[in-house]
């Protein structure tokens, strides 16, 4: 991986929140609403690369109005987290692995590659700024926005020359509220095809999936399910986590990162994390219609989605016009689920030992 000298240069806003009013707003954060007093923000010049990196007041854009990003979004976006932890300090979880999937991110959408340990500076740069709005209550914490975006000023279809990366950050609780999240399957829309940008985190993937989670909303449920784009048969992903379901053998199924899904970086943690717990973990191709009855007979026990921001999210049922899909009793989160959220939560929040060295002291 690529690395660079740059340093950020730190200038504190003249003007932060009061701590009584940042206490208040972080009390009880809403998902994306509040930011922190600062950003980081880098700049890319072809011929000049990455340069003038600062950690700065957090304010407006000026944008030209012919500014690639906004005619054809070639923008990608990462999403990550920092905890308060058991000992007192702030850490995130796996920073290099959202580094990585970052500069994939950015090969797929043709724009410059961010060096993985500029990413992790950035980052750390950031939050070293704003600790004081990592929120410590249970289930809350510090969500991290890096993104990149085409900034030349230019409307020919080409990859931009300039990018601007740019990090922010929202204190942030349980993204859905307590008990099980209802699952609108779509059969319409597709989130992504074989050879397509599905497994790239590009600001269109989510503009495209946007329709559909109107729909489900439409239907009484939280989330759209995507099928494949083939057949509209096998299952994908959600529209901002992925899923997984255990069988009645105890085994954990979950679809396999064929390209058309994002490679989450929760997804891979709790595969990892079920295993060890004496799980068997399956990555491969679910058959929606398999998957609704089994769930009728008892085959298919539990469901949950999963994310940074979704964590771990028990389903209670999957819609689709042909009826529904019922987990347990619909209302109650499963028992191996629920092992799991404390399973991972406790390692991110230093609650237990990180074996697996996934846990970044900022
Ligand atoms: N799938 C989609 C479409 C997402 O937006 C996300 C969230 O980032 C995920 C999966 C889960 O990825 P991760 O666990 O790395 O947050
Ligand atoms: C994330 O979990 O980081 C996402 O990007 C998903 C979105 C629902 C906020």
């Amino acid at each position: 991986a690529p690395v660079t000298d740059l340093s950020f240069a730190i200038e504190p806003t003249t003007n932060p929140t009061p701590a009584d009013h940042r206490a208040d707003l972080i009390a009880k954060p809403v998902f994306g609403r509040v930011f922190t007093d600062h950003m980081a923000i880098v700049k890319y010049k072809e011929g000049k690369g990455w340069h003038d990196a600062k950690v700065t007041a957090r304010k407006p854009l000026t944008l030209d109005p012919a500014t690639a990003v906004l005619h054809y979004a070639q923008e990608i976006f990462e999403g990550m987290k920092a905890y308060c932890t058991e000992n007192g300090g702030v850490a995130s979880f796996r920073p290099e692995a959202n580094a990585r999937r970052f500069r994939a991110s950015a090969e797929r959408m043709a724009m410059a590659e961010v060096p993985e340990d500029l990413f992790i500076k950035a980052v750390d740069s950031l939050v070293a700024i704003d600790r004081d709005w990592v929120p410590s209550g249970e289930g809350q914490s510090l969500y991290i926005r890096p993104f990149m975006i085409a900034s030349e000023v230019f409307l020919g279809v080409k990859p931009s020359s300039e990018y601007l990366f740019i990090v922010i950050a929202s204190p942030v609780g349980a993204y859905f509220g307590s008990g099980c999240v209802s699952v609108w399957v779509s059969d319409d829309y597709s989130r992504a095809a074989p050879g397509g940008t599905g497994a790239a985190k590009c600001g269109g993937n989510y503009a495209a999936s946007l329709v559909a989670q109107r729909e489900s909303k439409h239907h009484g449920c939280d989330q759209v399910l995507f099928l494949d784009s083939r057949e509209q048969r096998f299952i994908e992903e959600m529209g901002g986590m992925n899923v997984m379901f255990l069988r009645d053998d105890n085994t954990l199924v979950t679809p396999p990162l064929t390209g058309t899904i994002l490679p989450g970086i929760t997804r891979d943690a709790i595969l990892q994390l079920a295993k060890e717990r004496g799980l068997r973990v399956e990555e491969t191709p679910i058959d929606i219609n398999e998957l609704f009855e089994g769930a009728a007979n008892g085959r298919y026990r539990e469901a949950f989605a999963c994310g940074t921001a979704a964590v771990i999210s028990p389903i209670g049922s999957l819609k689709r016009a042909e009826g529904e899909a019922v987990f347990g009793d619909g209302k109650t989160p499963g028992e191996v689920t629920l092992m799991l959220k404390k399973t991972l939560t406790d390692i991110q929040t230093g609650r237990s030992n990180d074996e697996h060295g996934w846990v970044h002291r900022i």
